[in-house]
């Protein structure tokens, strides 16, 4: 990866000026559009498109190479499941986007949360031995979850929950930034694996009619290229799940994934997740089915979703080498009476104004903004909870974040 400081003639406000929107690396200058880059403020058309041509020089881009010497890293997650992996011509990709589309309960949250895990494994066993970015636009991200997938998988569950950077999400907007910041983790953080589950729910819920449609599709463009720029700078593996509306066609219907052309095109691989045929109310069964790629048949296979995320039968069986004490439950969420928890549960007791240096008014406006026990202050983002709350500067969360790590040890 080449720092932008590399690029012939660029300096330092405009590095900042690029940095703040984004784009931190040659790499991404070079693979942005320029119409993007001459929108940011204080840089202007003609160097924006000087910078990017520049950067295309300093990185090679502006000859043709010979097919032999094009790298192909392609690198793979396996999902949990080996008759998955296989239509998917070995697992989830890097350096590509993949779309799972399909009906609620179809089993998208679960392959999200498999895959969050398995992308930890080493590369022997099928992962990528790196860190994840979760970005949760439905609330639906569950720790206990993740902790039972780790079980399975041989790994430590709280080591497993602190390599997946997890942001929820509010609107169409923040989804963009936290895109934007998911690059960042690329950056300094190892990440490999950005999921977002769900790519259209926010943006389906703000831009409601067809007066909408222009400006959410531009959106929409901005952010698959923006996710294509990245899996391919970063050989990143990319998770996008999408919802389905139905179409009725005569006495027929179908299940069409939102989003139109632009994520249809956009993405490289597109696997349609079905209940149809089974029940989803009491079988956990699934079918997938491999709907475009690039140099995969049109295949289908089965797969279960159980407790412990996706896998080839509804009983997965826990290696015993691995000497685990596991069992595996049967349905829904069951409350974790592990210590662990009862220390989370003994942090949510112990009140933000406990912390030196935060009153009544302060821990009002923590509360505000989704902080409402201190192991969530000690988990937040200085940089970000500084911006979004007045008053506050990064110092001083710091500060607060030390204290109130002093008080969940006591
Ligand atoms: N602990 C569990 N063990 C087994 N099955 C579970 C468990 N938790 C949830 N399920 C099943 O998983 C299904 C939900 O899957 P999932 O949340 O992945 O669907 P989804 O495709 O993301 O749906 P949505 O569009 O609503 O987000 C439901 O059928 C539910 O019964
Ligand atoms: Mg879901």
């Amino acid at each position: 990866m080449a720092d932008l400081n590399q690029i012939k003639g660029i300096n330092a406000r405009q590095i900042k000026l690029l940095q703040d929107n984004g784009i931190s690396t040659a790499e991404a200058l070079a693979m942005s559009p320029g119409s993007t880059v001459a929108e940011i403020d204080g840089l202007g058309d003609k160097t924006a498109k000087k910078l990017i041509w520049n950067a295309r020089n300093a990185l090679g881009m502006t000859d043709f190479i010979q097919a032999k010497d094009i790298d192909e890293n392609v690198e793979f997650i396996t999902t949990g499941s080996s008759e998955l992996n296989k239509i998917l011509g070995g697992g989830f990709q890097t350096g590509k986007l993949t779309e799972v589309y399909g009906p609620f309960k179809s089993g998208k949250t679960a392959l999200a949360h498999t895959i969050s895990v398995t992308s930890q494994l080493s590369v022997k066993n099928g992962g990528l031995n790196t860190s994840v970015a979760y970005v949760d636009t439905e609330n639906t991200f569950s720790k206990e979850k993740i902790k039972r997938i780790a079980k399975r998988f041989g790994l430590n569950p709280s080591e497993t929950l602190s390599r997946i950077f997890h942001a929820r999400i509010y609107s169409s907007d923040h989804q963009s930034q936290m895109i934007q910041k998911a690059e960042t983790l690329c950056k300094t953080r190892g990440v490999r694996l950005i999921i977002i589950d769900s790519l259209m729910a926010l943006l389906r819920a703000e831009y409601v009619g067809i007066g909408k449609l222009a400006p959410r599709q531009a959106l929409l463009n901005n952010i698959i290229h923006t996710l294509s720029r990245i899996a391919e700078t970063y050989n990143c593996a990319v998770l996008l799940t999408n919802q389905v509306s139905v179409k009725m066609m005569g006495m027929f219907s179908t299940n069409d994934a939102i989003g139109g052309n632009i994520v249809a095109h956009g993405c490289h691989f597109r696997v349609m997740f079905k209940t149809k045929g089974f029940s989803s109310n009491n079988s956990l069964k699934r079918r997938a089915v491999i709907v475009d790629a690039p140099d995969l048949p049109p295949e289908e296979c089965e797969f279960y979703i159980t407790s412990t995320g996706i896998a080839d039968t509804d009983k997965v069986e826990i290696p015993e080498s691995l000497g685990l004490e596991f069992e595996v439950e049967t349905l829904y969420e069951e409350k974790d009476d592990t210590p662990s928890n009862n220390s989370e549960s003994a942090s949510e007791q112990i009140s933000l104004v406990s912390v030196k240096g935060i009153g009544k008014g302060t821990a009002e406006g923590l509360k505000a903004l989704g902080i409402s026990s201190i192991d969530v202050l000690v988990a937040a983002d200085p940089d970000d909870l500084s911006a979004k709350l007045s008053g506050a500067s990064t110092s001083k969360v710091l500060e607060w974040q030390k204290n109130a790590k002093g008080l969940l040890k006591t």
